[in-house]
């Protein structure tokens, strides 16, 4: 199998730029080559797994990852501590998280305890503003090459690194990863994910490209549509009409009323702005949602634990006669394009270049 691995390379840049990480050059630097300054290496997760950030080269693309596993489920190509892995067949399956504009949950990384026998992993978007799906708004013009490389990082690059049991493979969109989710990814390569389940944060698309095998990609895929009632105005427009294209498509699947609320789920309850789920803040919001992952999308109860007022917390409504979210205020806003970007972390570029990260080469970390 080919040679993936990259760390030294990335390591070299990792060094080369922080002469230019001055308040003054920071403002001609894209977001992407700050992210570049925040080291990769090996540090470990808040439940004591082991994160692995590192670079690999994808179908021309460079893919930045973040694992967080016990140590001893990474296999030994993994440069991991502790690793000792002989098979790519793991028991534990694998949450993917794709960020939203500006790259911010890659970094909070929000999924990163071991939860319902499923481990964290979050992607950095191969774009020069950390956008999933390239393009702005609801215009992703870089969809199909970006799906196709999550699928194929998954699929290869994933295996040599960690054992993983490639039959509970799961997916967490927030903001603009929730765009690449919906509008690109479900209908391209969800047909290679059997019984897999998408939470989709805060943003939602319909089916933008050709949607391959969906009568049976509809009839075992779980689907979360989560929001706020201060939705942004773009937004308060596209996920209803997701939920709408994907209720549809499930319907064409044959699938009945019971069928579809109990495989495609959507809330808005909380008061509070975008990805603000907890009533207050976009961070805070998207953890209390991973938090409450495996209770939303792998057969709990439905409930998030801190879910923002008015909710009772239970958000697994089934989709059929709620499509049409209500929002509030969004009628009277002015209707600017609102941006979805939201990158915290480059604040930490500047003022903490070390961040919390241990840097480790291929043999120790110091
Ligand atoms: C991994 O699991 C798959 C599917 O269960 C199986 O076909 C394959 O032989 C297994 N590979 C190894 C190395 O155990
Ligand atoms: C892999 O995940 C599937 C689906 O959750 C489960 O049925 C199966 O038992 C798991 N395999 C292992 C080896 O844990």
């Amino acid at each position: 199998m080919q040679k993936i691995f990259t760390f030294s390379t990335l390591l070299a840049l990792t060094v080369a730029l922080p002469q230019r990480n001055r308040k003054g050059s920071q403002k001609q630097q894209t977001a992407q080559q700050q992210a570049a300054q925040v080291p990769q290496g090996i540090s470990q997760a808040q439940d004591g797994s082991t994160i692995l950030d590192d670079t690999v080269m994808v179908n021309g693309l460079p893919i930045r990852f973040k694992i967080s596993a016990p140590a001893n489920q990474f296999l030994a190509a993994s440069g991991v501590p502790g690793a000792v892995a002989t098979s790519a067949n793991g028991t534990l399956g694998a949450n993917v998280l794709l960020h939203g504009d500006g790259g911010q949950s890659f970094f909070d990384f929000p999924n990163q305890n071991v939860q319902a026998n499923t481990m964290g992993v979050a992607l950095l978007a191969p774009n020069q503003n950390l956008f999933w799906g390239g393009g702005s708004g609801l215009d992703r013009t870089d969809g199909v090459e970006h799906a196709q490389a999550i699928n194929d990082f998954v699929q290869t690059a994933l295996p040599q690194l960690v054992a993983v049991n490639m039959s509970n493979v799961v997916f967490t969109g927030v903001s603009g990863g929730s765009l690449l989710m919906s509008g690109f990814f479900i209908p391209a390569q969800m047909q290679n994910f059997p019984n897999s389940a998408v939470e989709l944060n805060c943003g939602g698309l319909t089916p933008q490209v050709a949607f391959q095998n969906s009568a049976t990609v509809m009839t075992q895929t779980r689907i979360h549509f989560q929001s706020t009632q201060s939705e942004l105005q773009e937004l308060q427009g596209s996920i209803p009409q997701a939920v709408a294209a994907y209720e549809q498509l499930a319907t064409d699947a044959g699938l009945s009323t019971a069928q579809i609320n109990q495989l495609q789920t959507v809330d808005n309850s909380p008061a509070g702005g975008h990805c603000e789920f907890d009533g207050k803040d976009f961070v805070s919001g998207v953890q209390t949602m991973l938090t409450s992952f495996s209770n939303v999308m792998q057969g709990g109860d439905g409930t998030v634990q801190g879910l923002g007022a008015p909710s009772n917390g239970v958000v697994t409504t089934g989709v059929v006669g709620n499509e049409n979210l209500k929002f509030v205020g969004g009628q009277k806003r002015e209707v600017t394009r609102e941006s979805m970007v939201e990158a915290r972390w480059t604040q930490d570029v500047v003022e903490e270049p070390d961040f919390n990260f241990v840097i480790c080469d291929r043999a120790s970390c110091e």
